[in-house]
């Protein structure tokens, strides 16, 4: 059975809320599931005070004792997480955007690569599309297979008609993301994805040394041979480009050590 953990950033069991818990009546008339909501606001974060020892040294050499890794072992046992928060100022609120900045080490080095994602973001007029967009590309870089998420829109009290749209919204998300989830192969990476990949690991390769963890990572993962993260059969002309984006990354690297 698939284990999916909802990640809920708002500060009460409100509207967001409310709409995880109709995507997931959704997504359970589709298929038998293991379900946990974690409400961020339950649990001890601290605020990252930007020393960057996650980043250099480790994860583990972070001065915060808090419930950062309770909630890193939660993603890593399930095989799908939603990200589910209220717009708040046109941003994910300060819990969410709190828990993402404590796990800010693993856009450096992402391992997410077997689970499903999902963004679904509340709110009242507008701004929302771009908080979707913004944990889209959060996920992506976490290393997630990222199913397309959705912004709902509604001032309380609804009208009729805006619940039947947030309804519909909902189900199909709910369908793109058990799409993701039952995926039995790992995509072939679009050539903004090898771009990434081949230049940020010439980078570290060239700017770096067993002194940083980033380096470490990506040497222990075989990332330095490989063609990408994981096992993937790229065609010709993905093999030349990502090539030409080890010379670029290659390049921009020795120049950066240089100055
Ligand atoms: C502090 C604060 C800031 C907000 N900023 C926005 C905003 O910029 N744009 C918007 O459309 N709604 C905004 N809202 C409205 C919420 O996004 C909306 O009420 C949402 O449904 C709240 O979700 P919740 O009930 O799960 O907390 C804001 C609400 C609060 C409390």
């Amino acid at each position: 059975m698939k284990k999916i953990t909802v990640f809920i950033g708002s500060p009460g069991k409100q509207a967001t809320y409310k709409a995880v818990q109709e995507f997931v009546t959704n997504l359970k008339s589709q298929m038998e599931l293991d379900f946990e909501y974690v409400f961020l606001s339950d649990y001890n974060l601290g605020s990252c005070k930007g020393c960057k020892l996650c980043f250099n040294k480790g994860e583990e050499y972070c001065p915060l004792k808090d419930d950062r890794d309770l909630l890193l072992e939660k993603i890593n046992n399930s095989d799908g997480i939603i990200f589910a928060t209220p717009n708040y100022a046109f941003n994910v609120t300060a819990i969410m955007k709190n828990f993402l900045d404590r796990l800010s080490f693993v856009l450096h080095r992402p391992r997410f690569f077997n689970k499903a994602f999902m963004a679904i973001v509340v709110q009242g007029i507008h701004g929302g599309t771009a908080i979707v967009k913004y944990l889209e590309n959060i996920g992506e870089n976490f290393g997630f297979q990222v199913a397309k998420g959705c912004c709902l829109t509604s001032l309380e009290p609804r009208t009729a008609l805006e619940q039947k749209k947030i309804t519909q919204e909902l189900s199909k998300a709910s369908v793109r993301f058990r799409k993701e989830l039952m995926r039995t192969t790992l995509p072939i990476p679009s050539f903004f994805k090898l771009m990434m990949f081949r230049m940020s690991r010439k980078s570290i390769n060239v700017i770096l040394n067993e002194n940083y963890r980033d380096y470490c990572y990506f040497k222990e993962k075989g990332w330095f041979e490989s063609d990408y993260y994981y096992d993937v059969s790229l065609g010709f002309i993905k093999k030349l480009a990502g090539r030409f984006f080890d010379f670029l990354g290659n390049f921009i690297g020795k120049q950066k050590r240089r100055t």
